[in-house]
């Protein structure tokens, strides 16, 4: 374990009195309000924990919560830095070594997304089948630490069958439909050309957004199993006419956060 890992993570467990999360929940633009899911939680800032990059995009939090929803012991990350704030891909998977050294064996991402297949609408929620990653950077590089053990990593079963069922049975019992589909994800912070969403559709990409995929690959490499859930908070370019801003992309991700408490309520009591 990195130093500055092993600070955060003994800082932690000197404020949570021996509770362990099982699960740790990264959640994204404008779904903060899933924090308020969890029962009487523990607060701590990022800025209070040693070496934690801190988030400083507006619509991200910048807090950690440490409580129990629907009997299940959980951690949620609100606020996460991008790579395109010109955070290096190392802090941006910081909060993933950390969640791994508590020992937390399940990560479920949220994230906010263009909705790239045409049967998409801005509000619905989409169960990550596998994702496409066109950041042009991985954390894997060099080795984790910065010490060349570069790892080839299989990412096959990336989205586990397992865990990707248990939503669905979620989804189906609260009968609140789900999107599924394929994940791109770009550097940003510009939004894409309708010439380049036309070129994710045809490598089979069914939303595109500018998180995820460095958190997911890191957590994989710790062996954690991954769920991913995005948020289609509006059509992608050229999908259709209305330009693109990141205020509409907060305000339609507050709006579908009352639908990703239900889902992720009914998914964590089927785990
Ligand atoms: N593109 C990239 N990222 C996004 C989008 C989008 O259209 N919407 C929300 N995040």
């Amino acid at each position: 374990m990195m130093a500055t890992v092993k600070e955060s993570k003994e800082f932690l467990e000197s404020k949570l009195a021996g509770f362990k999360p099982d699960v740790a929940l990264i959640i994204g633009s404008g779904l903060n309000g899933v924090a308020a899911l969890l029962d009487k939680p523990l607060t701590i800032p990022y800025a209070d924990i040693p070496h934690f990059p801190k988030a400083s995009v507006p619509g991200h939090a910048g807090q950690m919560l440490f409580g129990e929803l629907a009997g299940k012991k959980v951690m949620a990350l609100c606020g996460r830095k991008h790579l395109y704030e010109g955070t290096s891909v190392a802090e941006v998977v910081y909060p993933v070594h950390v969640v791994d050294s508590l020992g937390v064996k399940v990560l479920v991402v949220t994230n906010a997304a263009g909705g790239i297949n045409p049967q998409f609408n801005p509000g619905d929620l989409m169960i990550i089948e596998d994702h496409i990653n066109h950041l042009g950077v991985n954390p894997l590089v060099g080795g984790v630490n910065g010490d060349g053990d570069v790892r080839f990593l299989d990412m096959s079963t990336t989205y586990t069958t397992r865990l990707r069922e248990k939503l669905e049975k979620a989804a189906e019992e609260l009968q609140m439909p789900l999107r599924r589909g394929v994940y791109a994800a770009t550097l940003g912070p510009s939004y894409e050309t309708p010439a380049e969403v036309k070129a994710f559709a045809w490598q089979g990409a069914d939303a595109v957004g500018m998180s995820t995929v460095p958190e997911v690959i890191m957590a994989r490499y710790h062996n954690i199993e991954v769920l991913g859930i995005s948020c289609i908070t509006n059509l992608a370019a050229g999908i259709s006419a209305k330009k693109l801003s990141h205020e509409e992309v907060l305000e339609v991700g507050k709006g579908a956060g009352d639908k990703l408490i239900k889902l992720l309520n009914g998914f964590l009591t089927a785990l």
